[in-house]
C-alpha cells in the first residue's frame, strides 16, 4: 500500500462523491475509481457502500479513515520537520506566550542573537497549542509556553516553575499589608483570569489554585490576554494572579504583591521537535540554563538528548 492509496481514500471519504474527488486531487475519475479499488483488493476489505444515488463509508471504512488522516498529517509533519532540521536557511523561530516577555524572553534573545549573528531570528505570540503546530510545520524551533500538551512528536522540558502574583488596584486595602498574600485573601473579589480561550490555559491554572484551596471567587471575569487583565485591574474592576515575572510590567496605577502560597508555580516549557536535537536548540538550552544558573533563578536542567 502506498501514501498515494491513503490520500485517494480520504478525500473520496471527505468528498463521498468520486468526480469532485478527483478534480480536487487533479486526476482522471476513472484512474481514482481503479486506485480505490486496488486498495479494496489489498485490504481485502470494503470500504465504500456504493449505491445509485450515494457513496458511504462502511464501518471498516470509517476505521480506516480515521487512521489514514492521521497518517497522512504524520508524513507531512515529516517533511517539514526534517527540512527544518536540515537549516539550509540560516533562521531560528521562536514562538512564545505573551508573559514570558515580561520575564527572561527579551534577555534570552538578545544574548542568543549575539551568539548567532548570522541567524535571523523571528519572535511569534502564540498560545501553547499552537506552538505545537508551529514546530511541526516549521515555523518555529522553539515554544516556549505554560501548559502541558502531550504529542508524540513533540519533546517538553520544564525550565523552571514560577511563582504567582497578585495584581491589584492602587489604593487596594490589600495592597497596604506588610507582607505576602493567601489565595483565600482574594475570595470577594472578582477575579479577572485570561486567557479566555484555548482552554485549558494560563486561567485554569489560577482557577485551580483556588479550587485546590477548596476556594471559589465570589465573580470571574474572563479576557483575552494579560494587557487587558492589567488594564481592567488599573481600571478597579477586580483582582488578577499572573506570574511573577509580570513584576517586570511597571504600572503606576496597579499594585502587585507576592502569593504566599506553597505550590501555587505555573511552570515555564520549553517545546521542541522531538528528535530535533540540532545545535541551536542546544545552544538555546544551554543560554538559558546559563542565565538562571548567573542570576540564581531555581530551575530544573535536562539533558538535550536523554530521549
Ligand atoms: C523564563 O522566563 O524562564 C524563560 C523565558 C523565555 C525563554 C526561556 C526561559
Amino acid at each position: 500500500m502506498e501514501l498515494r492509496h491513503l490520500r485517494y481514500f480520504a478525500m473520496v471519504a471527505e468528498e463521498r462523491n468520486f468526480s469532485r474527488a478527483a478534480e480536487r486531487l487533479h486526476i482522471a475519475q476513472p484512474a481514482l475509481s481503479r486506485q480505490i479499488q486496488q486498495l479494496e483488493e489489498l485490504l481485502q476489505v470494503e470500504l465504500l457502500q456504493r449505491t445509485t444515488r450515494s457513496l458511504e463509508l462502511t464501518e471498516a471504512g470509517r476505521f480506516f479513515y480515521g487512521h489514514a488522516v492521521q497518517l497522512l498529517a504524520q508524513s507531512s509533519d515529516i517533511v517539514s520537520m526534517t527540512r527544518r532540521i536540515a537549516k539550509i536557511e540560516r533562521k531560528f523561530g521562536i514562538g512564545f506566550v505573551g508573559s514570558t516577555l515580561y520575564g527572561l524572553l527579551p534577555e534570552i534573545v538578545r544574548r542568543f542573537k549575539a551568539e548567532h549573528p548570522d541567524m535571523e531570528v523571528t519572535l511569534h505570540e502564540m498560545t501553547t497549542v499552537e506552538q505545537i503546530q508551529a514546530l511541526k510545520d516549521g515555523v518555529i524551533d522553539v515554544g516556549i509556553g505554560r501548559i502541558r500538551r502531550e504529542d508524540p512528536n513533540i519533546r517538553r522540558i520544564l525550565l523552571r516553575e514560577e511563582k504567582l502574583i497578585a495584581g491589584l488596584p492602587m489604593g487596594h486595602p490589600l495592597a497596604f499589608l506588610d507582607r505576602g498574600l493567601h489565595l483565600r485573601e482574594l475570595v470577594n473579589e472578582t477575579l479577572i483570569v485570561f486567557p479566555k480561550t484555548p482552554r485549558p490555559s494560563f486561567a485554569d491554572q489560577v482557577l485551580s489554585g483556588f479550587h485546590d484551596r477548596g476556594l471559589e471567587p465570589a465573580a470571574i471575569i474572563e479576557v483575552r490576554e494579560l494587557q487587558v487583565a492589567m488594564g481592567l485591574v488599573a481600571a478597579g474592576m477586580g483582582v488578577t494572579v499572573v506570574p511573577k515575572s509580570v513584576l517586570g510590567l511597571k504600572r503606576a496605577d496597579v499594585c502587585y504583591k507576592l502569593l504566599d502560597e506553597v505550590n501555587l508555580v505555573s511552570p515555564i516549557i520549553m517545546s521542541i521537535r522531538a528528535q530535533d536535537h540540532s545545535a541551536d536548540i542546544k545552544s538555546f538550552l544551554e543560554l538559558t540554563y546559563g542565565l538562571y544558573r548567573s542570576e540564581g533563578i531555581p530551575h530544573t536542567e535536562e539533558s538535550l538528548y536523554t530521549q
